[in-house]
């Protein structure tokens, strides 16, 4: 038999410490419907036994057990839902620390593909869909069936000849469901996709929103997020409306199947073979099969929404990093703290990029304390080379060894424990100066800190403010200006001396005089570490070991200064236009 809806009850089964409350909350189920079952007994017997013998003993003996049975069902279903709800709020729980958990081993090229906007739905609208069908399929998923089923023998049990119009309505109803459910599925899961390209709009436009306002874009993007809202609202319409078939349906079949109930029973009742008490449970089971119905019309489409839900997130719990530790690890000290690196033959291309080659053929060596700059127009693949290293992704072909060890051959924090990196977008986290520049390791000496911070040049304007090193950052470094911002992620990567250390394009937003400051100082400061700067400006890279020129991914000159000038026409028409006032005798 087909597993159905397989990735909602994977979601489930994962939750294994649910299973005992589970157990516990299917036997209140049980008994639940069995009370509410016995209840039509009770008024069969009443009426046939009590009312119309006339023995007002059996009315008031009945009656207090009608009572009795009413209760118990309800104290039951009470406990239930409290269950149910305890087991989908855990659920959810556990879910969400998993998929946390998860996105955390995300590599940088898994994190291209589930953008922000995409993640956030996973983590709350996903899982509380989730949350909302586990708890739902607790209460309902054995209640309803075993409901009808037991109903169905009862019924056998007083009066054979009716069964098969009981056997009819359920056999239509159970075609009616399943058809429901099949358009249901596709329409949830196109509804699904619909959201989450409304929450990457926003989450877009949102983050993005000074930029919108500066480029006077705020029509275009309306009118974008415009499209998707409305093709959003056009596909939650959908299961909508196909539900909405469900109830009018359920009335439908019921009505007819007690027009038939009462018709074939009431010549039953005249021929008497049949009494009216029975006839009024008959009537009463009905109504329960009516009630357990129109609750699995509520129910089933959360369940097969769930199901949507439970597929993506699946997808996010099974997808692979694309970064992995090996199992053939390097020996523990063969990867030494020199900081030699090796570029041999490198080759890359992002995943999805129809294979198109953005570093191709790269080779170099960068020897400890070196100074090797990346200079080239934008898109050539300077941040790509240098995002190599860490192993943010791995390299397609070639390889690149740090000390002589293929870097895929070391655990991925080993790597980003020697290689610290200022990335192109500095991004800071709310919290103090202190905590920010600390980041990179665990209790280093305030000393240290400061020092990091003199050499990024950021001491200055830390200082003067009255908490110092205590003020607060806002998120995302709100509350300091570009140059600043790249200050204290200049000095985060420096703070734990680290053996190689990047600087991808750190110093744009800062003046040339204290970039050179900034420069001078990381000499003095870390001499023996490995520095791969990038850079877009020339005055940048004047003074390093190895210039690289890069252009379209590949190397188009490689040396240093005093050499490129002298052989390199783009080189020269480079350094023109930037510094076309100075001479050369001057910057020597
Ligand atoms: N995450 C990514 N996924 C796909 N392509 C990318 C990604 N990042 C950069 N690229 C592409 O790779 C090329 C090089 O980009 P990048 O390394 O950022 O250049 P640079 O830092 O020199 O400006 C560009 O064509 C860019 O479009
Ligand atoms: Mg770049």
């Amino acid at each position: 038999m087909p597993v159905i809806l397989p990735n909602l009850n994977r979601m489930l089964v994962i939750y294994k410490g649910a299973w005992g409350w589970i157990a516990l909350s299917q036997l209140f189920v049980i008994l639940g419907a069995t009370f509410m079952l016995l209840i039509p007994v009770q008024i069969s017997a009443l009426i046939d036994k009590g009312v119309l013998a006339g023995d007002i003993g059996v009315v008031v003996d009945k009656a207090l057990l009608m009572l009795l049975f009413a209760i118990l069902a309800g104290a039951f279903s009470m406990a239930n839902l409290y269950i149910a709800a305890r087991v989908g709020e855990g659920t959810a729980h556990y879910l969400r620390k998993e998929v946390y958990k998860k996105i955390q081993t995300f590599s940088f090229g898994n994190l291209d593909r589930n953008p922000v906007g995409v993640l956030l739905v996973r983590l709350t609208s996903d899982i509380y869909q989730i949350n909302v069908a586990a708890s739902f399929s607790i209460r309902f998923a054995l209640y309803a069936p075993f409901m009808i089923l037991v109903a169905l023998v009862f019924v056998y049990i007083s009066s054979p000849d009716l069964v098969w119009i009981f056997i009819v309505v359920i056999l239509i109803t159970a075609v009616m469901f399943g058809v429901i459910s099949w358009l249901l599925q596709g329409q949830y899961i196109v509804r699904q996709q619909n959201l989450d390209r409304v929450n990457n709009v926003l989450q877009e436009d949102f983050s993005g929103v000074r930029v919108i306002k500066a480029f006077v874009r705020k029509d275009y993007e309306n009118s974008r997020f415009k499209g998707v809202n409305e093709k959003f609202r056009a596909a939650s319409l959908s299961p909508l409306g196909t539900s909405a078939f469900i109830l009018p349906a359920i009335f439908l079949i019921l009505g007819l199947s007690n027009a038939l109930v009462i018709w074939f029973g009431g010549l039953q009742v005249i021929a008497g073979t049949m009494g009216v008490g029975e006839i009024i449970a008959f009537t009463q089971y009905f109504f329960f099969i009516l009630a357990q119905l129109w609750i699995l019309s509520f129910v089933m489409p959360q369940i097969i929404s769930a199901e949507a839900s439970a597929g993506r997130i699946a997808g996010i719990i099974d997808s692979k990093p694309n970064v992995v530790d090996s199992p053939q690890v390097a020996m523990p000290g063969t990867t030494g703290t020199q900081g030699r690196v090796v570029f041999e033959n490198v080759s890359f291309s992002y995943e999805g990029a129809g294979g198109k080659e953005v570093i191709k053929n790269i080779s170099f060596t960068a020897e400890p304390g070196q100074t090797i700059a990346f200079l080239g127009p934008t898109g050539s693949g300077k941040s790509t080379l240098v995002n190599l290293i860490p192993r943010f992704y791995d390299v397609t072909s070639g390889r690149i060894t740090i000390d002589g060890t293929d870097i895929r051959a070391i655990p991925q924090d080993e790597v980003r424990g020697k290689v610290y990196i200022a990335l192109q977008e500095s991004v800071l986290f709310s919290g103090t100066i202190k905590e920010n520049i600390g980041f990179g390791g665990t209790d280093m000496p305030f000393d240290q800190l400061v020092a990091a911070s003199k050499a990024a040049e950021a001491d200055g304007f830390i200082s003067v403010i009255p908490s110092g090193y205590d003020s607060h950052v806002a998120r995302r470094g709100a509350n300091f200006s570009g140059g600043q911002k790249q200050r204290l992620s200049i000095a985060r990567a420096i703070a734990p001396e680290p053996g190689i250390l990047i600087l991808d394009d750190s110093t744009s937003a800062v003046d040339v005089a204290t970039e050179s400051r900034i420069q001078a100082a990381l000499a003095t400061m870390i001499p023996r570490t490995t520095r791969l700067i990038v850079a877009q400006r020339i005055s940048t890279v004047l003074m390093a070991d190895k210039i690289i020129l890069l252009d379209k991914g590949e190397i188009v000159e490689m040396g240093n200064h005093q050499d490129l000038i002298a052989r390199s026409p783009l080189y020269m028409e480079i350094f023109e236009s930037q510094l076309g006032g100075i001479t050369r005798e001057d910057i020597a």
